[in-house]
C-alpha cells in the first residue's frame, strides 16, 4: 500500500495543505493515493528521459529547453503545448488522463522527488536523467516569493522562520541538501547528467550543447542559436505555454510574484541579511563536507 499520511498535526496550514510521502511534504492539492500509485507503477522505457530538480531550480526552463532540442529548434511543440502537458510529472493527479503509454519515443518527463523516492521502475529501467542543481541560496530567495504567490504552498512566515523551514527540508519535496546528495550519489548506479542553473546563465549555448550530446540529438550552431534565443528569460517570460499565466490567480497570483520573476543568478545578495548568509553559510559547510563535487557557486 501506499504510505500516504497527513501533514504534522501541529501545524494546522501544513496538515491543510500538504500530505507526507516517504518522509517529505507534498502538495495535497495534485498528491493523491491514486496518482502515487499511478507514479509507483509507470513502466519506463529505456529511451525515457527523466529531468529531475529540486524546486526553483530551473525546471520550467528545461521543461522548455528540452524538448525544443528534442525538436531540433521547431518551436510548435512549445509554442502550442503547455509546459506540464509537453513535459508531465508523473505523480500529478491530471497526467493519467495524459494516456503516456501511447506517446511515441523519446517521452520527456519531470519530477522534484529524491533518489530515495525513485520507482523499482526507475531504478530498474534506468531511464536518462538531466539533473539540475542550483544555488540553495537563491533557491531560498525564490521559493521564498513563490511561497507568497501560490495558494497551495504553507504561507512563508517571516523570512528567518522561512529560511529554517527551507533548511530543515519541512517545505515540499523535503531537504535540498538530501535531495542534491542524493542524486549525487547516485551516479554510479544511473544514466545521469548534472548541470547547474548557474552554469545555464552564464553559458546557454554551451549547456544545450552539452545537453544534446547527452540526449544523442546532433544539433548544428544555427539550431543551437534559435533554441537559446527561445530559452532566455525575456523571451521565455512572454510564452503563455510556459510563464504560468495559464493558471487561475486562485492558484498562482502572479501580481504578488511572478513566475518568471527575476531569473539571474545572485538575487539572494539582495534578499538575506547577514545574520540569514552567515547561518546559511555555516549550515551548507557542515552539510556538505563530504560531498565530493564542484558547484560553480562555491
Ligand atoms: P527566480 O524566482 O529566481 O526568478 P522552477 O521552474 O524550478 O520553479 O524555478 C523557477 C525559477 O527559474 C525562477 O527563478 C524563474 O524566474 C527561473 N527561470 C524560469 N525560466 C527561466 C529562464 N528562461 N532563464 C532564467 N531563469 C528562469
Amino acid at each position: 500500500a501506499i504510505q500516504v499520511h497527513y501533514g504534522k498535526v501541529a501545524d494546522m496550514a501544513e496538515e491543510e495543505l500538504y500530505i507526507v510521502y516517504k518522509g517529505v511534504y507534498l502538495v495535497k492539492l495534485i498528491h493523491t493515493p491514486e496518482s502515487l500509485k499511478y507514479y509507483e507503477e509507470f513502466s519506463f522505457r529505456p529511451d525515457d528521459i527523466l529531468i529531475v530538480t529540486y524546486p526553483k531550480s530551473g525546471t520550467t526552463w528545461m521543461q522548455e529547453i528540452v524538448p525544443l532540442i528534442l525538436s531540433q529548434g521547431d518551436p510548435v511543440v512549445v509554442d502550442t503545448v503547455p509546459s506540464w502537458d509537453r513535459v508531465p510529472w508523473l505523480h500529478h493527479n491530471k497526467t493519467r488522463k495524459l494516456n503516456l503509454d501511447q506517446r511515441p519515443s523519446p517521452r520527456v518527463f519531470i519530477t522534484h522527488f529524491q533518489y530515495n523516492m525513485m520507482s523499482t521502475g526507475f531504478l530498474k529501467v534506468k531511464p536518462r536523467v538531466i539533473y539540475v542543481m542550483r544555488n540553495p541560496r537563491d533557491v531560498f530567495t525564490s521559493y521564498s516569493h513563490f511561497s507568497r504567490m501560490a495558494s497551495f504552498l504553507v504561507k512563508p512566515g517571516t523570512q528567518t522562520e522561512l529560511l529554517h523551514r527551507l533548511l530543515d527540508g519541512k517545505v515540499v519535496f523535503g531537504s535540498w541538501f538530501d535531495h542534491v546528495k542524493g542524486w549525487l550519489a547516485a551516479r554510479e548506479q544511473q544514466h545521469i547528467m548534472y548541470i547547474s542553473y548557474e552554469e545555464m546563465i552564464l553559458d546557454l549555448e554551451a549547456s544545450v550543447t552539452r545537453m544534446a550530446q547527452f540526449l544523442d540529438t546532433p544539433l548544428d550552431s544555427e539550431m543551437i542559436r534559435k533554441i537559446t534565443d527561445r530559452c532566455v528569460f525575456k523571451n521565455m517570460k512572454k510564452n503563455k505555454m510556459s510563464n504560468y499565466s495559464l493558471v487561475p490567480s486562485t492558484m498562482m497570483d502572479q501580481n504578488v510574484s511572478e513566475f518568471l520573476r527575476k531569473g539571474i543568478a545572485g538575487d539572494w545578495k539582495n534578499h538575506l541579511t547577514v545574520a540569514e548568509a552567515e547561518y546559511f553559510d555555516e549550515f551548507y559547510r557542515k552539510q556538505m563536507q563530504d560531498v565530493k563535487y564542484t558547484f560553480v557557486w562555491d
